[in-house]
This record gives structure tokens, C-alpha cells and sequence, in this order.
């Protein structure tokens, strides 16, 4: 059995090896800028949280978790594609993302635009030709097109965008960030319960896991954009001063109880599953995260 630390360089180096060999590297294709601009913001070392969480409930099923990585690489890269489009001057207009100039800085925002356009697509060629039954890649499909699509990542990013214009109430702020960043930490969960073989109660039990942290996750977010330091953390700061933030409800005192009780709620979905040390350290160690 691997310790939190150990387990956690595993699946890194695996999901860094697997995006670097695995993806968008065909040279024979002519629209090489295409891929070079999918590879810089995919290659560019986030904290690849999303593929960690289908590899690990994967394995919390009991399943063999190095098998899901196209799963894992679907999710990085639809969430790859929201920074990048996040990003652009027409959404929240940064110039860092992952330690690096954002895509459209690099590539021009025709550019950046695309290759959002096409890790999006590319997603689902990934969860097609994974290693699992029809029936278990269609589910896979689904879940992943509705966390990201419309009701989900795409939805929230709308209702974020058009908030800044009044004072949101607080059950607004909860289901614009519950899309905007809930729904791929969801999808992220479930995808693993399906490749490890996870049972109905494990699926809907992953779901509510990531409901919790994924509110969590956001609140420490909207925290880091006024503690935080850019060097740290790779990406601007202070950009979501005029944004209907957890931090400008609450305060930031609150939001770090709130940080803390949400990730409680979340560890507690995890009595469906074995073996669940490192996701219960994973989902700690956020708490404090400060990058
Ligand atoms: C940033 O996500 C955007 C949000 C959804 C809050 P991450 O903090 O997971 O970004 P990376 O993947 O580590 O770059
Ligand atoms: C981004 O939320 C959520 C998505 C990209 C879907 P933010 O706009 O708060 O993320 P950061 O702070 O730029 O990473
Ligand atoms: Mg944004
Ligand atoms: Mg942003
Ligand atoms: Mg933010």
C-alpha cells in the first residue's frame, strides 16, 4: 500500500505521461499551430486534481485505475479548453494561466479559441475509445457532455459572467459556482466509479463527494484570488474583484470554516467505498491548498 505522497507522484507521472504521448502529437498533420497551442495550455502542469479524482475512485472500486486514463485525459482536457476560453479578453481577460502567458498571448485569440474548440472535441474521441463495454463508455458520454454542456461548466460560466452587472444572492452564487466548477469535479468521480465498476450507491455516493469539494474547492479559490501570490499559483490575481465571490459574501474568515465543513460533508460520502486514505488526505490537504 502506497503512502498519500507516494500514491500521488504515481498518478501525477502516469496523467503527465499519458497527455504528453497520448495527445495531439500526430506530426504528419498540417495544422501543427492547431496542436502546438492544445499541447501549451494541456502540457502547461495544472494540478491535474480532475484526472486524480477518476483515477482514485476508480481504484477506491476496486478497479485498475492506469486504465482509465483516457477518461482522465477527457476531463483535463475539457477543463483545459474552460481556462483557456475562461481567460480570453471577451470572459475574464488574463494575461497567466499555469505559470505561462495565457494561450491567446502566445497564439492570438482566433487561435485560443480554436484550440479550446478542439481539446472539446477531442474529450469525447477519448471516452469513445476507452477500454471499457458500450455501455459503460455511452453512460460515460453522457455524464461528462451534462456537467460540461449547457446545464453544467458552460451554463455557469454564462450566469458568472452576467453577474457581474448586480448583487447576486447567495443561493445564486452556491448554483453558479455548483456549474461553473462543481460539474467537471463531478463528472471527474463519477467517470471513475463507471471505469472501476462501481455500483449505483458508489456513483450517486461519488457525486455527492464532489458536490461538497467542489464548493469547497471554489471557495478556496475565490480566497486565493485575494491571498494568494501569482507566482505561486501560476495565474493572476485579484481579477475577481467585481465577480459575485464567496469571499464578498461572506468574508474570508467564514469562507475558510465553510472551506473546511463542506470538505467534512464530502469526506463522509466516502464510506461507500474501500480503501479511501489518500482521497480523505487528498481533500484535507485542499483545505489549505495555496496553489
Ligand atoms: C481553476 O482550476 C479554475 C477553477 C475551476 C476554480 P484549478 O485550480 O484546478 O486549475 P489547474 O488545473 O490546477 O490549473
Ligand atoms: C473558472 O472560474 C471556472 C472555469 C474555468 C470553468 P474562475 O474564473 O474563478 O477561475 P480562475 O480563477 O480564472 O482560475
Ligand atoms: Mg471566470
Ligand atoms: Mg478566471
Ligand atoms: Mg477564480
Amino acid at each position: 500500500m502506497l503512502n498519500f505522497k507516494e500514491q500521488n507522484a504515481e498518478y501525477l507521472a502516469y496523467i503527465e505521461q499519458y497527455l504528453d504521448k497520448q495527445c495531439f502529437c500526430d506530426e504528419s498533420q498540417p495544422q501543427k499551430l492547431l496542436f502546438d497551442a492544445m499541447r501549451y495550455s494541456l502540457l502547461a502542469g495544472g494540478k491535474r486534481l480532475r484526472p486524480i479524482f477518476v483515477f482514485d475512485f476508480c481504484r477506491m472500486c476496486g478497479g485498475d485505475w492506469k486504465q482509465s486514463a483516457p477518461f482522465a485525459a477527457a476531463v483535463e482536457m475539457i477543463h483545459t479548453y474552460s481556462l483557456i476560453h475562461d481567460d480570453l479578453p471577451c470572459m475574464d481577460n488574463d494575461d497567466f494561466r499555469r505559470g505561462r502567458p495565457t494561450n491567446h498571448k502566445v497564439y492570438g485569440e482566433a487561435t485560443a479559441v480554436l484550440a479550446g474548440d478542439g481539446l472539446l472535441t477531442a474529450a469525447f474521441a477519448y471516452l469513445a475509445k476507452a477500454p471499457y463495454t458500450a455501455d459503460i463508455r455511452i453512460h460515460a458520454v453522457e455524464i461528462l457532455s451534462e456537467c460540461a454542456g449547457e446545464l453544467g461548466m458552460v451554463g455557469g460560466q454564462v450566469l458568472d459572467m452576467s453577474s457581474t452587472e448586480r448583487q447576486c444572492t447567495e443561493q445564486e452564487v452556491l448554483d453558479i459556482q455548483g456549474r461553473k466548477t462543481g460539474a467537471l469535479i463531478r463528472a471527474a468521480c463519477m467517470l471513475g466509479v463507471l471505469a472501476g465498476g462501481g455500483s449505483e450507491a458508489q456513483l450517486t455516493a461519488a457525486g455527492a463527494f464532489a458536490d461538497n469539494l467542489g464548493l469547497a474547492f471554489q471557495i478556496r479559490d475565490d480566497m486565493l484570488d485575494v491571498i494568494g501570490t501569482a507566482e505561486e499559483m501560476g495565474k493572476s490575481v485579484g481579477t475577481d474583484a467585481e465577480k459575485n465571490t464567496f469571499v464578498q459574501l461572506y468574508g474570508l474568515e467564514v469562507c475558510d470554516t465553510l472551506v473546511r465543513k463542506h470538505t467534512q460533508e464530502a469526506i463522509l460520502n466516502l464510506k461507500q467505498f474501500q480503501n479511501t486514505a489518500y482521497m480523505e488526505s487528498l481533500a484535507n490537504h485542499l483545505t489549505s491548498r495555496t496553489v
